[in-house]
């Protein structure tokens, strides 16, 4: 955990903020039990790297085997319940004229905690759409999750293609309406908390970049030093579960 001093330091800057711009990625959600990518994955699924399921290409080439991930993901997600981390957060919105939290999570568990103003920028593992996009896209589709298979992909109802997870895979694109919103309040705040992410991943990792560009000041919140550590104002070095409501206490003590 960071010393007080510095968890008072970055408090002072958030409380004059006006549009408080939170970054988040997998590290926020690992107390939840999800893990990341980048870290050493644990058990049946420590020998697959993720990058390689997470692509069109992937699901092309071994359609079930990339379900079976995205299943085996979904269950850990719909098991986990949000953390301290993500409660922090909920606090901290009543505590500043505007929040936006920008999240790369495909977790849901930011808006599951209560947090209002929440761009997912890679999707949500909770949705399903046709792989084709046979109907536009994305083509959603409901699915009972009593009724369908954790290890063979469902055909789609409309066409002959099959239903994935409605994320973001390497080489697609981000929505482009959660993309063009995440630009313009990295713009416009006046500070940006970076928390638990590598800071490698494209767009995303540029989001700071250009809010550091435009003047905001940032804070990044990770018990490791990350690809966007070189550019934190303050780096408060320790897990979101704790670093968070230390910081959120120090506005506003209980
Ligand atoms: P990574 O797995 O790359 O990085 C996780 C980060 O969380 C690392 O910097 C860890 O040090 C940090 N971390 C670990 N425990 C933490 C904790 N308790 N509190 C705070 N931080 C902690 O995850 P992302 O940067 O989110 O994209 O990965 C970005 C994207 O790459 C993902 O959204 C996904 C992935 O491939 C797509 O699938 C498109």
């Amino acid at each position: 955990m960071p010393d007080q001093k510095l968890i008072s330091e970055a408090a002072a800057v958030v409380s004059k903020a006006q549009v408080l711009v939170v970054s988040t990625g997998a590290g926020i959600s690992k107390e939840s039990g999800i893990p990341t990518f980048r870290e050493a994955q644990t058990g049946l699924w420590s020998r697959y790297d993720p990058e390689q399921l997470a692509t069109p290409q992937a699901f092309l080439r071994n359609r079930d085997l990339v379900w079976s991930w995205y299943m085996y993901r979904l269950d850990l997600v719909r098991q986990a319940q949000p953390n301290p981390g993500h409660l922090a957060l909920v606090r901290l919105e009543d505590l500043v004229p505007q929040m936006v939290i920008l999240t790369q999570n495909v977790d849901g568990l930011h808006v599951r905690a209560g947090s209002t103003d929440v761009v997912e920028l890679h999707g949500n593992i909770s949705r399903f759409k046709c792989f084709a996009a046979c109907r536009g896209k994305p083509t959603l589709v409901d699915l009972d999750p009593a009724s369908y298979s954790k290890e063979i992909a469902p055909p789609c109802p409309y066409c002959n293609s099959y239903l994935r997870p409605d994320v973001v895979w390497f080489t697609e694109n981000l929505p482009t309406a959660a993309l063009s919103r995440a630009f313009r309040v990295a713009e416009h705040c006046d500070v940006m908390m970076v928390v638990g992410t590598s800071g490698i991943v494209q767009p995303a990792a540029s989001l700071p970049v250009v809010a550091k560009q435009r003047g905001a000041i940032l804070i990044e919140v990770n018990p490791r030093v990350s690809g966007l550590s070189g550019l934190a104002d303050i780096f408060l070095q320790g897990p979101a579960g704790e670093v968070l409501p230390a910081l959120v206490d120090a506005l506003h003590p209980a």
